[in-house]
């Protein structure tokens, strides 16, 4: 789809939900923007109940229940799923609740982090949340590109808490940090995959704790707006009220400050509603 140059709010133009368990998913919302220019996102930030990744399935999948129930009732026609966690742990049972929804998740870029090794490459490390890590989708996910391959996974249990409750450049945040690839930059690693949405929020800080030679640091949120771009070419589209909302259950401040440092402009966070358990 050829973006346009400026949005255009009056013609039909695709909506789509975005959620994560906080502040990460807005390094996608920001490829997303980039693809998608006139697109309607709504994005939910459930900061309250962050972090997901060191909680089990059944605490992910009803959250993710939650929030996609929410957004369609706001009009979205198609889901992004902007957290490796929930799409390893929740996705499945999302497209078997909506067979009719697109939906769209993101997992850790091991397949091109693996592509393109040469023989002088150091390993490959993961950062990802402790729940990704031991999913099963991440298991097929690693069996199927990277079985023979030197692969180090690194769970990072508490960073996006850190994220979320202090922020990106906290001191805090940056000590866990540097404590966290520690083991990937003792063995050399060359390319770092980024297997949290939160994690690209600390791309800089990454590549100032393993200094030269700098490893690549490999994020799929563009791969994810491309496909997401894909389907959403094929739906009918909605009237645009307003190119942009959010709303969180957390911090709304420090979401607008993430967002900007991410390229997006968002004035208003509503308050995301208390939604009663969804029963299965
Ligand atoms: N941003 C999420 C991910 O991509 C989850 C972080 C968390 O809540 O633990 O995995």
């Amino acid at each position: 789809m050829k973006p346009a140059a400026t949005p255009d709010l009056g013609s039909p133009a695709p909506c789509l939900g975005v959620f994560d368990s906080g502040l990460g998913g807005l390094t996608v919302l920001a490829a997303l923007r980039r693809r998608l220019p006139r697109a309607r996102l709504l994005y939910a930030a459930d900061s309250a109940y962050a972090p997901y990744g060191e909680r089990d399935a059944a605490y992910v999948i009803e959250r993710s229940r939650v929030l996609t129930r929410f957004l369609l009732a706001e009009g979205a026609q198609l889901l992004v799923v902007a957290c490796n966690t929930a799409t390893a742990l929740a996705i499945a049972e999302l497209r078997r609740e909506w067979p009719g929804v697109p939906f769209v998740g993101i997992e850790p870029a091991i397949k091109p982090a693996l592509a393109a090794r040469g023989q002088a490459d150091g390993p490959v490390g993961v950062l990802a949340t402790p729940a990704t890590l031991g999913s099963d989708r991440f298991r097929t996910l690693l069996a199927r590109h990277g079985a023979d391959s030197p692969v180090l996974l690194q769970p990072c249990p508490g960073l996006a808490e850190a994220i979320e409750t202090r922020g990106p450049q906290d001191p805090a945040t940056l000590d866990l940090l540097r404590d966290l690839c520690a083991p990937l930059k003792a063995a050399g690693c060359t390319r770092v995959v980024l297997g949290c949405t939160h994690y690209p929020l600390l791309a800089e800080a990454i590549l100032r704790v393993f200094g030269e030679p700098a490893p690549q640091l490999l994020d799929p949120a563009d791969a994810v707006a491309a496909q997401a771009a894909r389907l959403a070419g094929e739906l009918p589209g909605c009237a645009a009220a307003a190119p942009l909302r959010a709303w969180s259950n957390g911090d709304a401040q420090l979401l607008r400050r993430v967002a900007a440092a991410c390229g997006i402009a968002i004035d208003t966070v509503l308050p995301l509603p208390e939604a009663s358990p969804v029963s299965a």
